[in-house]
Order: structure tokens, then C-alpha cells, then sequence
């Protein structure tokens, strides 16, 4: 039985109140499932010394390098340092935005996973590619690249988190049976790449405008693991509302 996972992604957006917020409310969080913070670098340390035990935390990019010349980037073995369990790699924001590519995001997949950190790959299709019939097409190449990079055995200790793009920030959620449709080709495809062993333990979790009134629904999909929130994470109430029904469920 694998364990849900509800996890936050704030991107650009919070501060140390909203840390000691979260702090607060996430005290009286239960055992059934697992909760995860992803704030912006600069508030890790405070979410690192604030969050109470049990709760993890994650930061929301990675480099791909080890050390060196790279202004700006932050490499998987300062995370570690600063408390993290978790890096969100491939995000569609990043992806889109940033001009990440499949091999960039793999190189940080490896990178998290060489320092000991749980990678959450994000995959997804656009509005486009979903029209055009062509999610799987799109997802399972994501899928591969991570694969081909880390090589056997690649998702074991990883997390996937399908997050179609569509659904990201739109108030427009993936249909219960939409996500699970997709959550189980993603199994299929990790357990054809690494055996069905590492598969089954995979957590998929589904993210793009998950919200406490539709959380039950998706959680209750065989194959959905978890949320990745956005929006609603920014919301002490609406994300702990959130995490119990995965909890319950
Ligand atoms: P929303 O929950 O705001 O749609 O964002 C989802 C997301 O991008 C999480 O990474």
C-alpha cells in the first residue's frame, strides 16, 4: 500500500508567516499520509527549523552540476544541507518559461538522486498535445528521459507528479478518470522500463488545480498517490484540508 503524499509547491509566492502558519496548522497533522512543503529557496531555513517533525520539505529546482560557475543555481547537495527531502524537477513553469528541455530535466533528476535527495519529476501535456491525441506520446518520452539518464532502476526512490499543463493555475481539474487514465499508463511505462516491483512503489501524484472540494475524488483513484498543489497550498486551510482527505482516504 503505498503511502499518500501531499505536497505543496508555492512557487514565487510566500513568506515567513505563511511558514509559521503552515507550521502551526501542519502540528496536528496525522500518520496515513505524508505532508511536504516546497517554498522558494530563501525560505527553506525557516521551514527547515519551523515545520514540526514528520513534515518534509522540498525546494522547487535543482542544477543539474555538481559545483562551479553556474550564477544563480543551487546545487542537490545544498539542498540536502538545508534540510530538504524532496526537489521538484521539470516542472511545466520551468519547462515552458525557462526552456527546459527533457534532458536538462533529466540531468536534474540524476543530480537530486547522486546526492541522496527524492526527485519529483513533473510530466504533463498541453492543451494541444492532449487535442492532438498525443498525451501518452508526450508523457512517456518524459518518462524515457529520465530513464535513459539515471538507468536502472531510475525510479525507484523518485516520485512522478503528472500535472497537465491545461490544469495548471486554470481552475480547470483533470476529470478523476482523466488523471487516473494517465496515472496508470506512467505505471505501466515505469514498470516496462524497471520492473513492476518499482513501479507498484512509485508515488504518482496528480497536480494542476487541486483544491479541497476535489481532492477526495482524485485521491481515490487507484493509481493517484498524492497531490502536488499549487494555489490552494498558499491557503493553510484549503492545504490541510487537502492533506486530511488524503489521510482519511
Ligand atoms: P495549481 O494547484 O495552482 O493549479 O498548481 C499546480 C502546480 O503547478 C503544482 O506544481
Amino acid at each position: 500500500m503505498r503511502r499518500k503524499i501531499i505536497a505543496g509547491n508555492w512557487k514565487m509566492n510566500g513568506d515567513r508567516d505563511l511558514v509559521r502558519q503552515v507550521a502551526e496548522r501542519a502540528a496536528d497533522s496525522a500518520v496515513e499520509a505524508e505532508l511536504a512543503v516546497c517554498p522558494p529557496f530563501p525560505l527553506l531555513p525557516t521551514a527547515a527549523s519551523q515545520l514540526p517533525f514528520g513534515v518534509a520539505l522540498g525546494a522547487q529546482d535543482v542544477s543539474e552540476y555538481e559545483a562551479g560557475a553556474y550564477t544563480g543555481e543551487v546545487s542537490a547537495a545544498m539542498l540536502l544541507e538545508a534540510g530538504c527531502r524532496y526537489v521538484i524537477v521539470g516542472h511545466s513553469e520551468r519547462r515552458t518559461l525557462y526552456g527546459e528541455d527533457n534532458d536538462r530535466v533529466a540531468g536534474k533528476f540524476v543530480a537530486a538522486k547522486q546526492a541522496g535527495l527524492t526527485p519529483i519529476l513533473c510530466v504533463g501535456e498541453t492543451l494541444a498535445e492532449r487535442d492532438a491525441e498525443r498525451t501518452e506520446a508526450v508523457v512517456g518520452e518524459q518518462i524515457d528521459a529520465a530513464h535513459e539518464a539515471a538507468g536502472t532502476q531510475a525510479f525507484q526512490g523518485a516520485v512522478v507528479a503528472y500535472e497537465p499543463v491545461w490544469a495548471i493555475g486554470t481552475g480547470r481539474t483533470a476529470t478523476p478518470e482523466q488523471a487516473q487514465a494517465v496515472h496508470a499508463f506512467i505505471r505501466q511505462r515505469v514498470a516496462e522500463r524497471d520492473g513492476s516491483e518499482v513501479a507498484e512503489q512509485l508515488p504518482v501524484l496528480y497536480g494542476g488545480s487541486m483544491k479541497p472540494d476535489n481532492a477526495a475524488e482524485l485521491l481515490g483513484q487507484r493509481d493517484i498517490d498524492g497531490g502536488l498543489i499549487g494555489g490552494a497550498s498558499l491557503k493553510p486551510d484549503s492545504f490541510l484540508a487537502i492533506y486530511q482527505a488524503a489521510a482519511e482516504g
